[in-house]
C-alpha cells in the first residue's frame, strides 16, 4: 500500500512540471513536490487549507484544481458537485481511492478539515457548511 502510494506520487510529480508548463505560468510544483517527498513517510508540516492544498494536493490536482490528464487522470476539484457532501473528500483523503493515496499518516485531523474546507469554498465551489476536526476524527 505505502509502496504503491509513493510510486503514484513520484509518477505524478515527474509529470506535473511538464503539464504545468503547457498550462501557462509555471507554479513551481517540482519544488513543493520535493519537500513533500522528503517528508513523505512523516507528518507533513503545512499549516492552513491553502498550504496543505499547495503542498500536498496540487501536484496531482494542479493549480486552480483544474485536474490533469497525463501519466494518469486527476479529476478537477474546481466546480466539483461531488464536494457537496463534506464527508466525501474527508474519506478520500483518509483512505485514498484507486490512484489517489490516503494521507491519514501524514495529515492530522485539523489539516484535513482545513484543506477540505478550503477546497469546498474555493475554485468555484461554494459549500460553506464546514467540516470540523471532530468530524475528521470520527471518520478515521
Ligand atoms: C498522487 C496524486 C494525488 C494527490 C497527491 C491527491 N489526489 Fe485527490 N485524486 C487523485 C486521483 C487519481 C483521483 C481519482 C480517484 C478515482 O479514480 O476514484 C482523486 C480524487 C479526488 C477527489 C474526488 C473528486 C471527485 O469529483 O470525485 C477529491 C475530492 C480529491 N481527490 C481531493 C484531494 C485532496 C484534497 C488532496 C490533498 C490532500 C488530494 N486529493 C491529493 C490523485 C491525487
Amino acid at each position: 500500500m505505502k509502496r504503491f502510494a509513493i510510486a503514484a506520487l513520484l509518477t505524478t510529480l515527474a509529470a506535473a512540471p511538464a503539464l504545468a508548463d503547457s498550462a501557462g505560468p509555471a507554479p513551481k510544483p517540482a519544488a513543493r513536490g520535493a519537500a513533500a517527498i522528503s517528508g513523505f513517510m512523516a507528518h507533513f508540516p503545512f499549516e492552513g487549507g491553502q498550504a496543505v492544498y499547495e503542498g500536498v494536493c496540487q501536484g496531482c490536482h494542479m493549480p486552480g484544481a483544474v485536474g490533469a490528464v497525463g501519466a494518469g487522470a486527476y479529476p478537477a476539484l474546481a466546480k466539483d458537485e461531488n464536494l457537496e457532501t463534506g464527508a466525501y473528500p474527508v474519506l478520500l483523503i483518509l483512505k485514498g481511492q484507486k490512484a489517489m493515496p490516503g494521507f491519514s499518516m501524514q495529515l492530522d485531523d485539523k489539516q484535513i478539515a482545513d484543506v477540505v474546507n478550503y477546497v469546498r469554498t474555493h475554485f468555484g465551489n461554494h459549500y460553506s457548511d464546514k467540516v470540523s476536526v471532530d468530524d475528521v476524527k470520527a471518520m478515521r
